[in-house]
C-alpha cells in the first residue's frame, strides 16, 4: 500500500501546482518534474518493478491513471492560456484615445513656392514646369547671351559631360529660370502655327536652378521664379502693376517696390527691381543701409529674344522678371537667415520652427 499512497501524492502535488501555474513555462517545467527523465512518477514507475509479482497489475494500472490526469491537467491549463491570450488581443477598447503620429509640414521653401504661385495664379498667371537639364540654346544662346560671356564658363555653370547637340549646343544644369522663357515661347508658336491663334503669354515657372557656388549666401542648387508676359500691348507699366502687386502681396501691403536702370543680355531695357524695407520702412537702417533690398532682375524682352523664338518682335511685346526664391523667403520680415546653407542642411531643430 506504501506505493499506492506515493502514487497519490505524487498526482496531488503535481494537480496543486498545475492549478497554481502562472504561465505556459511554468507548466513545462511542471510536465518535466513529473513526467521528465528523472522526473518524480517516471522515478516511481521505475520502482513498480521491484514490487512482488501479484501487486504489479494493480499498482500499474493506477500509476497509468496518474499519468494520464498528470498530462490531462497540464493539457487543459495550457489551453486556458493560450485562449487568454487571444481574449486579450480581441479586446481592445477602440474607445480609448489614440497615440498620435508624429505630423511633419511642407519645407519652407516649398511653402514660398506654393505662396507665390497663388499670388501669380489669381492674376492670371500659369505655372510651366520645364527641364532642369537644359540645352545651351534655352539656358544662353537663345537669350541673347554672347559666345564669351563669363556665365557659359564652367567656372559659372555645371556642364554635363555628353556630346553637345549640333544644333541646341552642349547640355548643362540649367543656371536660371530664364530657360523657360525660350521653352514656352517655342511652344506657342508652335501652337500658334497649328491654331492661328494671338500670342498671348504669362508664364510663371518656379524651378530649381544651378550654379557652381557655396558660401553664406550661395548655395549650388537654389530656386527661381521667373515670369513671362507676351502679348501685342505689352509696356513697362505692366511690369512695374505686376512687380507692385507682388510686393504688397507677399511682404505686405505698406511695401513699396521700385525699378533701377540695370543691364541683362535678354531684357531692353533692363531693371533691377528694389522692395522698401520692413524694418526702417525705408528710411535706412543697418539692414538695407538705403532704404531698399534688391528683390532680382526685370525687364523689357530684348526684340533678339522674341526673334529667336519666331515671334516678330514689331508685333509682339514682352516683359520678364527672375526672382530667387530663397531670397525673398529670408527677406520677408522676421527671417534673418545667418547661412542659407541652413536650409538645406536637414536640421530638424531649425526646420520645426517654421
Ligand atoms: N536670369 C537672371 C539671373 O538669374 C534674372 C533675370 C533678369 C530674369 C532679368 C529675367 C529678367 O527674366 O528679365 O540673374
Amino acid at each position: 500500500m506504501l506505493m499506492e499512497q506515493e502514487l497519490m501524492t505524487i498526482k496531488n502535488n503535481a494537480v496543486s501546482l498545475i492549478l497554481d501555474a502562472g504561465s505556459e513555462k511554468e507548466l513545462q517545467e511542471i510536465k518535466l518534474q513529473f513526467l521528465g527523465k528523472s522526473g518524480a512518477l517516471t522515478v516511481a514507475l521505475k520502482e513498480i518493478t521491484k514490487l512482488p509479482q501479484e501487486s504489479r497489475p494493480e499498482i500499474g494500472k493506477l500509476a497509468n491513471e496518474v499519468k494520464k490526469i498528470i498530462e490531462e491537467s497540464i493539457e487543459n491549463a495550457t489551453q486556458n492560456f493560450k485562449s487568454k491570450k487571444i481574449e486579450k488581443i480581441k479586446k481592445i477598447d477602440v474607445t480609448e484615445p489614440g497615440i498620435r503620429p508624429a505630423l511633419g509640414h511642407l519645407h519652407l521653401v516649398t511653402q514660398a513656392i506654393e505662396e507665390i504661385t497663388t499670388i501669380f495664379e489669381k492674376i492670371g498667371f500659369t505655372r510651366v514646369s520645364y527641364p532642369e537639364i537644359e540645352y545651351d540654346w534655352y539656358a544662353f544662346e537663345a537669350l541673347n547671351f554672347p559666345e564669351n560671356h563669363p556665365a557659359r564658363d564652367d567656372w559659372e555653370t555645371f556642364f554635363i559631360d555628353q556630346t553637345p547637340d549640333p544644333k541646341k549646343g552642349p547640355i548643362l544644369l540649367t543656371p536660371h529660370t530664364s530657360s523657360g522663357q525660350i521653352r514656352e515661347m517655342e511652344k506657342q508658336v508652335a501652337l500658334q502655327k497649328q491654331h492661328g491663334n494671338d500670342i498671348s503669354i504669362r508664364m510663371l515657372n518656379i524651378a530649381k536652378t544651378y550654379r557652381r557656388q557655396s558660401d553664406a549666401s550661395h548655395v549650388p542648387m537654389f530656386h527661381q521664379f521667373e515670369t513671362l508676359v507676351v502679348g501685342k500691348d505689352i509696356s513697362i507699366t505692366h511690369l512695374k502693376g505686376v512687380l507692385d502687386y507682388f510686393v504688397k502681396s507677399y511682404f505686405g501691403e505698406s511695401r513699396k517696390s521700385r525699378i533701377r536702370p540695370y543691364h541683362f543680355q535678354f531684357t531692353e531695357p533692363s531693371f533691377e527691381t528694389d522692395v522698401s524695407c520692413g524694418v526702417c520702412n525705408g528710411k535706412g537702417c543697418k539692414l538695407c543701409k538705403e532704404g531698399w533690398l534688391e528683390l532680382g532682375g526685370a525687364g523689357m524682352v530684348h526684340p533678339n529674344v522674341l526673334q529667336n523664338c519666331g515671334l516678330d518682335p514689331k508685333k509682339y511685346k514682352g516683359f520678364a522678371s527672375g526672382w530667387g526664391v530663397e531670397r525673398v523667403l529670408t527677406m520677408k520680415e522676421g527671417l534673418k537667415l545667418d547661412d542659407i546653407r541652413m536650409l538645406y542642411s536637414n536640421n530638424i531643430e531649425f526646420l520645426e520652427q517654421f
